[in-house]
């Protein structure tokens, strides 16, 4: 049973083909990362355009053979409107004229999902030996969501927690700036914090009153006046300048400082629930679950092996989208209307 997965949320435009929910045939990932970065941040005009560009030359680089294709699914939500519209009006336009079921999927489940590929034929991926078993505990963390979900099954879960303000992906991005890192701030924060020293400063963990719920806007904030106290000023001196003062040094010590402590919040409330629900499996999802610094700390405290996916499969990707797709199809779930299907871009767990 082969599904082909569309996913256009966000910056990429991705498609992939994935049978019996486990094996990876083909994904295509195109990025239009490179003209965001002058903005520092994505531009949603310009990622709608450049995915009408792209979808079409990356449904055909999955090399999909429509004979061989038993269902679409294409991301739904949540996302960017203008990007979103175009996967799904897509999808359902190829559900019609190549007469396939279209499957309606929730991105931020997809990034849980990808955990459940465990073999390709594909080179240079590095994936699971299993399966993950119920229950099952997901970590997402991306730059548009910090969640932590318990599923007792498929389709049965629970959303214990989520961010009250900026995802720790966003976190990540906004700090990086502040330092002067280009746009996507994780991968170089991540770079940056390699040389540095993270006990150099102690930035504070936010205290909220639900058990699994996060906050990362004052370590933001945080960040930003310890960046300036470092090179003598007060808080009136403006940000944008602050790259220009900072040595390397103090780079590297505020990106370490902080990589640590932005993982340690999310790591604290997955021990938490980990000791509350006693989950057979862990699995981590989203931009952020690439961080190196989050898989030490997890291997440091969860007693548990966990098994990560490729780093390639942990941001935006069509094979996410089309391993959930597949779940839907086994488990008889309800096909989408190909002439009705709308978007949601504020689509929640
Ligand atoms: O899942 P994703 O591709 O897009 C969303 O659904 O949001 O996640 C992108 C986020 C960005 O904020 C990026 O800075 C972060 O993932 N990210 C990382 C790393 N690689 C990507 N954060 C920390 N460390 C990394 N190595
Ligand atoms: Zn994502």
């Amino acid at each position: 049973m082969r599904v082909l997965g569309i996913e256009t949320s966000c910056d990429e435009t991705a498609a992939a083909v994935v049978e019996d929910g486990q094996h990876l045939l083909s994904n295509a990932v195109l990025s239009s990362m490179d003209l965001h970065a002058a903005y520092g941040g994505v531009v949603p005009e310009i990622a709608a355009r450049s995915h009408i560009e792209s979808i079409i030359p990356v449904i055909e680089q999955a090399n999909c053979t429509w004979d061989d294709i038993d269902a679409i699914a294409v991301t739904y939500g949540a996302g960017l409107g203008g990007s979103l519209l175009v996967g799904v009006l897509t999808a359902r336009t190829l559900a019609i004229t190549k007469n396939k079921p279209l499957y309606a999927i929730n991105h931020v489940e997809g990034h849980i999902y990808v955990n459940f590929l465990i073999s390709t034929s594909l080179p240079n991926y590095k994936l699971p030996t299993k399966q993950p078993e119920f229950p099952m505990l997901g970590l997402i963390v991306s730059g548009g969501h910090s969640q932590l979900v318990i599923w007792r099954d498929h389709f049965d879960y629970t959303l214990l927690g989520q961010t009250h303000d900026d995802a720790i992906g966003e976190a990540f991005d906004k700090v990086a700036k502040i330092i002067g890192l280009p746009y996507p701030g994780g991968p170089n924060v991540e770079k940056a914090a390699a040389k540095g020293d993270a006990f150099a400063f102690n930035f504070p963990k936010a205290k909220l009153q639900a058990k699994y719920d996060f906050s990362f806007s004052g370590i933001k904030t945080a960040v930003l006046r310890a960046a300036q106290t470092a090179i003598g000023e007060d808080h009136t001196f403006p940000s944008y300048e602050l790259p220009g003062r900072l040595s390397e040094a103090q780079k590297a010590n505020i990106a370490a400082s902080f990589q640590r402590v932005a993982v340690e919040t999310v790591v604290d409330k997955l021990m938490t629930a980990f000791e509350e629900y006693q989950p057979k499996t862990v699995v981590i999802g989203g931009g952020v679950a690439a961080s190196p610094e989050l898989r030490r700390q997890l291997a440091e405290r969860v007693p548990l092996p966990i098994e990560y996916t490729d780093r390639k499969l942990c941001t935006d990707n069509g094979a996410m989208i089309a391993t959930l797709g597949s779940f839907h199809v086994m488990h008889n779930r309800p096909a989408a209307d190909p002439y009705s299907l709308d978007i949601a871009p504020n689509l929640s767990m």
